[in-house]
């Protein structure tokens, strides 16, 4: 149901009938199959004040303790959704999830940390740090940030530090597309990269050519194609390819790690592919949309329909989903997000004469878990331990804060979920916790189903019923280098000495 039982203490003032016992600080989840991404085993959790205190079977406990049978169930570290853009101001409007009602759905789908793009102000880093830090206030579950860069002087060279070193980011966002607005240029994206690697920063791209897409769209209006397949097809693959395959060069050359944001095709993915394969530290980050949907409803006669799937780069004919399924299974992409960035059907509508003006985005926080365990495990296509991995724990790694999150092991936050593999879920705009009215996965139904999520230690949803608390949510800071910082410097050194140069072999003595 759309309605959240708001429990703005440990107890429940709201008087909706919650057993206070579960808001207890101590729980016991007991017989469940306890999955890490390196192992899965039969045993009982144990937290005390928001941490996992012992992992292992048969714990024994007194009766202050709010016990969960999870028998036959899976016991796994809480979703942790590496894209989502909540409350963010976009294409003339702002996102209708804020940082309660995003986190919300997304507790409610097991996920219990997402990491939200800082936008700049006015290309200020520490403005729009400071913006977002406001809007995160009203948080039910923990946060981190990356930061977009969208312009490039002394200043925001030197606010770069100031995130990394004072301020808890370790990612910033170059956007190659969104002409006029967030676009960036070669010159600005190696600069980044260069300011991203001596701070041991990830440099994350949007890949796709802006200025070829701006051309794709005048090409489009020019023939009169101004629906919602306009946006699709004024962006082909063969853009997103090009600017992955750039962004992937450049990192090379300068030698830092990449990591692409939602890789929606084929093109894009090989690329990857390529890279990885000789070597070079590129992550790839599919999102669902791309995972389960194909561009055909883009098509579809009613508009409010069609429009829902606008989102860039933008979803693609059937055969790429498949691909990067089969890419997330085999190890090429290494971790799920969302996109999440929703605009209901009324802003949808900003774009009914002109694709163009269509605010690009779509759902996910609350249906990432679901679709990927339907889509992945059910079908036999990845294990629960890697469905742990892909959800969760590499995205801890990759953003330094494992093993406080992404496990269920001794001392991680006790951010956990309970799926049901025998239980099923059935996916609506009627039902689900979002804001907006509309949902890209309407009507989809699946095996599987989260029912306990547990963020910071107390039980949030349980029985198909959200207990959330504005202010609840911390901010989670992360630290620079991760492991995918480690050996750079020998890699540097080795380049300069394979030069074979002398400094200055010409230079007169004068
Ligand atoms: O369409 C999308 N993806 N909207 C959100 C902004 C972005 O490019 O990630
Ligand atoms: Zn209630
Ligand atoms: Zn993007
Ligand atoms: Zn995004």
């Amino acid at each position: 149901s759309n309605q959240f039982c708001e429990v703005r203490s440990g107890y429940d003032e709201a008087g909706c009938g919650i057993p206070s016992s579960s808001l207890s600080s101590k729980i016991l989840i007991k017989g469940g199959t306890v999955v890490n991404a390196h192992q899965q085993e039969v045993a009982d959790v144990f937290v005390e004040d928001g941490i996992i205190v012992v992992v292992k079977p048969n714990i024994k406990v007194g009766d202050d303790v709010y016990v969960i049978d999870a028998s036959g169930k899976f016991v796994m570290p809480g979703g942790i959704d590496p894209h989502t853009h909540l409350a963010m101001e976009f294409m003339s409007t702002e996102t209708i999830d804020d940082f309660f009602s995003g986190q919300a759905a997304a507790l409610a789908g097991g996920t219990t940390m997402h990491i939200d793009f800082v936008i700049p102000l006015n290309g200020s880093l520490v403005a729009g740090f400071e913006a977002y830090k406001k809007k995160a206030k009203k948080s039910c579950m923990d946060y981190g940030f990356h930061m977009a860069v969208t312009k490039w002087d002394e200043v925001v060279s030197r606010e770069m530090e100031i995130m990394v070193k004072e301020n808890g980011i370790n990612s910033f966002k170059f956007f190659m597309a969104y002409k006029g607005s967030l676009m960036i240029n070669d010159d600005l994206l190696l600069e980044g990269l260069k300011q991203c690697k001596s701070l041991g920063a990830l440099a994350m791209v949007h890949a796709e050519n802006g200025d070829a897409v701006f051309e794709g769209q005048k090409r489009m209006i020019e023939l009169g194609i101004t629906g919602p397949e306009g946006h699709a097809l004024s962006r082909p693959p063969v853009l997103e390819g090009e600017a992955t395959a750039r962004a992937i060069r450049l990192a090379s050359f300068i030698n830092t790690p990449l990591y692409v944001v939602h890789v929606m095709s084929i093109d894009a993915m090989e690329e990857i592919a390529r890279a990885r394969k000789s070597g070079q530290r590129v992550i790839g980050e599919p999102v669902v949309s791309g995972l389960v949907l194909d561009d055909s409803k883009l098509w579809d006669p009613d508009f409010t329909t069609a429009s829902k799937y606008v989102m860039s780069p933008p979803i693609r004919p059937s055969g790429h989903d498949k691909a990067l399924q089969a890419a997330l299974s085999t190890g090429v992409l290494q971790l799920v997000g969302t996109d999440h960035c929703v605009f209901n059907s009324t802003q949808k509508a900003f774009g009914i004469d002109d694709f163009r003006k269509i605010p690009n985005g779509v759902n996910g926080i609350e249906e990432r878990m679901h679709l990927l365990w339907d889509t992945m495990v059910e079908s036999g296509q990845i294990s629960v331990t890697d469905f742990v991995r892909v959800t969760s724990t590499e995205c801890a790694r990759i953003f330094n804060i494992y093993p406080r999150k992404g496990a269920i092991l001794a001392g991680s936050d006790a951010d956990i979920i309970i799926l049901n593999p025998n239980s099923s879920f059935e996916i609506s705009a009627r039902s689900h916790h979002s804001r907006t009215d509309t949902n890209v996965y309407e009507g989809r139904r699946g095996k599987g189903k989260v029912e306990v999520t547990i963020s910071g230690g107390r039980v949030v949803w349980e029985n198909d019923e959200l207990k959330v608390s504005p202010g609840s949510g911390k901010y989670i800071e992360m630290r620079p280098f991760s492991y995918l910082f480690s050996g750079i410097d020998k890699a540097d050194a080795s380049y300069i000495s394979s030069l074979n140069a002398p400094v200055n072999r010409f230079k007169s003595s004068t």
